[in-house]
């Protein structure tokens, strides 16, 4: 049975579907824990609910005694390589990580979601800023993707994606529900299609 840690920093709905997804028997995998970087992410307590260990690790206390992101990201790299996991999925998870994070777990495939298309609104507020540029006619669709995580932010080879047109009268509030509708499957199918490549190795 492979092995995945799931990283957070908020609500967790990704997590959930993966959650459901390793529970219905659609991911053959054992998530070993989860992890945050926000003390009130609730998907901490959707992982508490599953009986998945949790591990929050802040950056705060860093900053604070003037530590660099970089430190903090090789300490992350070496709490989470503990694990010994086969994957790490970021799923919400809201801090780029630097290269000394991958560098340390190098060999072990790190993927994220995303709330755009490749090449389209890399960074926070993505989804915000498809809507405003399908306002100003300038897209008719957006969509997600699951990416392997190189330095670059939200860039490395595309795992899955997925479009997600827009509607006419699309408020914000029910494009944003229609994306997450599609990432909660987009994350399922590309953890699934991670977990195959590995088990062919
Ligand atoms: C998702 O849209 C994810 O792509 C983005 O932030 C949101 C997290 O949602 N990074 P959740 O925490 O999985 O509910």
């Amino acid at each position: 049975m492979k092995r995945m840690v799931v990283m957070i920093s908020g609500g967790g709905s990704n997590l959930q579907a993966l959650i459901d997804a390793v529970q219905s028997g659609r991911l053959p995998v054992q998530i070993l824990a989860v992890v945050s970087n926000r003390k009130s992410a609730y998907g901490l307590t959707r992982a508490q609910n599953a009986s998945i260990p949790t591990l929050y690790f802040p950056l705060k206390p860093y900053t604070d005694k003037g530590f660099d992101r970089e430190e903090y990201d090789a300490d992350l790299a070496y709490r989470v390589g503990e694990y010994h996991p086969d994957l790490i999925v970021l799923a919400g998870w809201m801090h780029v990580l630097s290269a000394n994070f991958l560098n340390y777990l190098a060999g072990i495939p790190v993927i994220n979601l995303h709330p755009a298309l490749p090449g389209m609104f890399a960074g926070t507020h993505a989804i915000q800023r498809a809507y405003e540029a399908w306002q100003r006619g300038e897209i008719d669709h957006s969509g997600c993707m699951v990416h392997e995580v190189v330095p670059e932010v939200d860039a490395g080879p595309v795992v899955a994606q997925a479009v997600v047109p827009f509607l006419p009268g699309d408020t914000l509030e029910a494009y944003e529900a229609r994306m997450h509708e599609a990432e909660h499957q987009l994350i399922v199918e590309a953890t699934a299609f991670m977990l195959s490549r590995l088990a062919a190795r």
